[in-house]
């Protein structure tokens, strides 16, 4: 995979278009399995998870394809239920297959899902809950045989914790499972709402989406439809604390401010000026060194972990100390190790980053290790004196389409090299 060169110290300044957002996306690839004909994903972003995806609808019998920036979806009658373990294993999404292939063929093979190592990520909410809808379902050493031969029943279902993938994947059961569910402590992200959206309008009878309890009464058939999701809040985050980072003036366009609470409320604590010109357009302006600030992440809308990473590259060089706590993931910042290859003061203790903010990061050699760490590292050495190298950016590529050109256009200078 090509690394990274990044030459820092540039303001950032320009317009920045969000592209839709993947979280929302990966979800809607799974569920649109469920349709009868093809459904049409618009404005997918060119990322490898959605490659991933792609080859793994193909590789279980559906027909998915591009046409132009859409994703095309068509479930066939020659549906298979084992999931390659290659495909399964390159990301955390492959899990949300489970439920389409119980509905396409009465059982899902499936190997344990891949994803960023930022924790256990175990799927034992999936499953309980599954179970409790009908499944039968073994669990071995690397694989998950789950079979539903009389299709699944509704249920009342609590989540001891409001997991996005399990809630995805409980709505997705509950969508054509016989009868009534109630699923109670459930996520409240958006792209939960955003799932939500596409199911109903594919006719899903859910209510309650974005909020802790939903009542879904299953229905026979769903017919595929055009769906356009949702903007990628951890994009714009990833764009905000650059700006944050380096200094500068830039516009994003095609955002969703109300997703992005928790985070604006930081950058605003950090000293950035923040304006709304016009709807789904943000103005981010910083013209000096970042104050320091304290974050405690959480579930939505409390400030999102995925952020958390973007946030700490910002506060390397804040006035005054930082810090941030992580309550969802156990191994959150990796990426802690790298800054300090920059010169930055960070060090790790029971969950919480604590950041020294200094003046003058240097540039370094910068190992990404996950997806979120990979894309703080570009933002540190984006403000970091002269030239860095980025390698393993290939967790970056998973949920960036291309961040030397989301970057470049605003004025950073970095580019790729084979
Ligand atoms: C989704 O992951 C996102 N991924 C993650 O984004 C995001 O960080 C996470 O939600 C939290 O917001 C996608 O949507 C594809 P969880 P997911 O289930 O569904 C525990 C990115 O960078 N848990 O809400 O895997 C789990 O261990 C990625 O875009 C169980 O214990 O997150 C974790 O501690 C990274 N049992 C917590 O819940 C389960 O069955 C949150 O996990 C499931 C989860």
């Amino acid at each position: 995979m090509a690394e990274l060169i990044v030459t820092g110290g540039r303001r950032l300044e320009g317009s920045v278009r969000i592209p839709r957002s993947k979280n929302s996306v990966l979800p809607i690839l799974a569920a649109a399995l469920l349709c009868e004909g093809e459904s049409r994903i618009c404005d997918v972003p060119c990322l490898s998870d959605v490659d991933t995806s792609l080859a793994l609808l193909n590789a279980v019998g559906a027909c998915a394809c591009r046409e132009g920036t859409d994703v095309l979806v068509c479930a066939s009658n020659q549906m298979k239920p084992s999931v390659p373990d290659s495909l399964s294993g390159a990301m955390r999404s492959s899990v949300y297959y489970i439920v389409p292939l119980l509905y396409r063929c009465g059982e899902a093979h499936i190997s344990f899902p891949g994803g960023c190592r930022i924790g256990a990520r175990p799927i034992n909410l999936h499953i309980e809950g599954l179970r409790a809808m009908g499944a039968e379902i073994e669990t071995h050493p690397n694989t998950i045989i789950c079979r539903a031969p009389k299709g699944l029943h509704g249920a009342n279902f609590c989540l001891s914790f409001p997991s996005v993938g399990a809630t995805e994947t409980l709505m997705m059961a509950a969508a054509f499972a016989k009868g009534r569910t109630v699923l109670c402590g459930c996520a409240k992200e958006p792209e939960i709402t955003d799932l939500a959206r596409f199911l109903r309008r594919c006719g899903a009878r859910i209510q309650g989406a974005g909020g802790t309890c939903m009542t879904i009464d299953g229905v026979e058939r769903l017919k595929a439809v055009a769906h356009t999701p949702i903007p990628d809040r951890i994009t714009a985050a990833t764009v905000l604390f650059g700006v944050a980072a380096c200094g500068g003036d830039v516009t994003l366009t095609g955002v969703r401010y109300s997703h992005l609470n928790a985070v604006l409320h930081t950058l605003s604590a950090m000293g950035a000026e923040l304006c709304r010109p016009e709807p789904g357009v943000l103005r981010i302006q910083m013209e000096k060194r970042p104050d320091a600030a304290f974050v405690t992440t959480g579930v939505y809308p409390e400030f999102p972990t995925d952020a958390g990473p973007l946030f700490a590259a910002a506060a390397l060089q804040a006035t005054g100390e930082s810090m941030i706590r992580e309550t969802i993931f156990e191994n959150r910042f990796a990426c802690a190790a790298e800054f300090c290859r920059l010169g930055a003061e960070a060090h790790v203790q029971n969950s919480r980053l604590y950041i020294n903010g200094i003046s003058g990061l240097k540039g370094g050699l910068l190992a990404s290790q996950d997806l979120r760490g990979g894309a703080a590292l570009v933002i540190a050495a984006l403000a970091a004196q002269g030239k860095s190298r980025i390698t393993g950016t290939e967790y970056i590529a998973r949920g960036y389409e291309d961040i030397a050109q989301l970057f470049g256009r605003i004025g950073a200078e970095l580019y790729w090299e084979k």
